[in-house]
């Protein structure tokens, strides 16, 4: 029996959620997967039921849990909170307590959707890539930080921070990760300028020393972000910081036609959380609009890397593809009037989970 905590968090989190749920009870059902869930709350959800974004109950009861899904948080509803009490501040405060320092965020390109993306298809297919994402550090943790006046005037600081030991952990994570890939990483930094780059470029050279069979690259940050949408296809795994990470894997996103498509885990030496890499997308909440699979994309990565079920996880990726292949669209993959709602895309990915392998 495998414990999950589900945090449908805000605006389309709870219906993306309700799909990856309906994916799961086939499993348990079907496939004896025998996972309990619970739900809790998360963000603005949290922020309604506690008065606070990462209430103590919640706290609790993922770390009793064997793994964390999640879908998303944040809104207008709760913009106007104070910095602490809004949802986002939920989310960094689950990564650094749980201490989930990896994120793992894929980007496939599914041939399907080859015409769904801004860019040429001949530049993005083929296309499959991982970001390795620091999240539990750098800018967004770092202190100093605040905003002060001085000489009758505001300024606004961040520190930009790492010690060797997470730039470490981190660049373990990406060779290792490499070795079940293609064996190639690249390191995202902006050496050229900042001091806390040219450690991490040092460090992350110095751990390379241990997997001699991955190839290493650096890059710097501005030219990822251009290499990215000139040549994709040149990039197998890219690991980089908590800043960094955040946009590169947001542009990646784009190349695979949605970023409704993507899932992500974030991973630390104990627990795990899954999560789409979209967000709350408050404009469509509630409308039965959104896109479930980068949800229930995250619950196949849950299986594979939490529960060792690999045959499970290759299901679920069968039925995705198989789906796709039907040609079933939802909204933001440019469904059009024949769009399929987001139930409607669990449900579709439910029936050939039912049949796939048989
Ligand atoms: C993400 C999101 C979060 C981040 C926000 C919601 C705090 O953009 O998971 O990429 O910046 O990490
Ligand atoms: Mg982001």
């Amino acid at each position: 029996m495998v414990k999950i905590t589900v945090l449908p968090g805000d605006g389309i989190g709870p219906e993306i959620v309700r799909e990856a749920i309906k994916v799961l009870d086939v499993l348990n059902n079907r496939f004896d997967l025998g996972a309990e869930y619970e739900y809790a709350a998360i963000g603005g959800a949290g922020y309604d039921e506690a008065g606070d974004p990462y209430p103590e109950a919640t706290q609790r009861l993922v770390k009793a849990s064997d793994a964390v899904l999640l879908g998303a948080v944040g809104g207008p509803k709760w913009e106007s909170l104070d910095k602490p009490l809004r949802p986002e501040a939920g989310l960094l405060r689950i990564r650094a307590d749980l201490g989930l320092f990896a994120n793992y965020r894929p980007a496939k390109v599914h041939r399907q959707l080859l015409s769904a993306s801004t860019l040429k298809p001949e530049v993005v297919e083929g296309v499959d890539m991982l970001v390795v994402r620091e999240l539990v550090g750098g800018i967004y943790f770092g202190q100093p930080r605040g905003i002060e006046a001085r000489d009758g005037e505001r300024f606004g600081y961040n520190t930009m921070v790492y010690d060797e030991s997470e730039i470490e952990r981190i660049a373990k994570t990406a060779f290792e990760a490499a070795r079940l890939r293609s064996g190639r990483v690249c390191s995202v930094d902006k050496a050229n300028v900042l001091e806390c780059s040219e450690l991490w470029r040092e460090v992350v050279t110095r751990v390379h020393q241990d997997y001699a069979d991955v190839e290493l690259t650096h890059m710097y940050v501005d030219n990822a972000a251009m290499q990215l949408v000139r040549d994709p296809r040149q990039f197998d795994v890219l690991v980089t910081s908590n800043l960094f990470g955040d946009i590169l894997s947001d542009e990646a996103s784009m190349l695979t036609g949605s970023i409704g498509m993507l899932p992500s885990a974030s991973v630390g030496e104990q627990y795990a959380l899954y999560e789409p890499i979209h967000g709350s997308a408050p404009d469509i909440a509630g409308q039965d609009l959104a896109n479930p699979l980068a949800t229930i994309l995250s619950l196949a990565m849950m299986l594979r890397f939490s529960f060792g079920r690999t045959d499970l996880a290759d299901r679920i990726d069968a039925a995705v593809e198989a789906v796709l292949d039907g040609g079933a669209r939802t909204h933001d993959l440019g469904g059009g009037t024949d769009s399929l709602s987001c139930s409607g895309m669990g449900d579709a990915v439910c029936a050939k989970l039912e049949v796939i392998g048989d």
